[in-house]
């Protein structure tokens, strides 16, 4: 994959590393995290290195500047949009979450919570409790 530039190849071995790096923790199930550390990393990495051939490209007044550097901006926007998706999945994991607890707790208290208390303190009103649901 060697373009024959030593910046810009040592810069794309550092990014090889640090997508290779992403996948193998997504592999191995690391958390939430760790993987938003690493994407963020590549994320900077990524908008560096670009800067780098950018300045580059200007210093020579490249005939394909304007192109080259509209591939950089389209996969920047990309990788921005992939990091609110993995944000956006942690919040709506944790409200869902939320959700599920606030109903069982509530249901579960009154009903199972409360039978094993009247039970514990011998208040308990047979008639009434037989009719109970369960809420396991
Ligand atoms: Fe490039």
């Amino acid at each position: 994959m060697s373009v024959h530039d030593s910046m810009i190849d040592e810069d794309h071995k550092t990014l090889i590393g640090m997508v290779n790096e992403l996948h193998d923790a997504a592999d191995l199930g690391q958390d939430y995290i760790t993987l938003s550390n690493i994407l963020h990393r590549l994320a900077t990495y990524t908008q560096e290195h670009f800067q780098r051939e950018e300045d580059l490209m200007k210093s020579i007044a490249y005939p394909r500047f304007k192109a080259h550097k509209e591939q950089h901006k389209k996969l920047l926007e990309r990788v921005t949009d992939l990091q609110k998706e993995l944000n956006r999945a942690r919040e709506l994991v944790a409200i869902e979450t939320a959700e599920l607890l606030r109903f069982w707790l509530t249901s579960h208290i009154l009903l199972s919570d409360k039978h094993l208390a009247e039970t514990l303190h011998g208040t308990l009103v047979m008639s009434k409790t037989e009719q109970l649901p369960t809420t396991d």
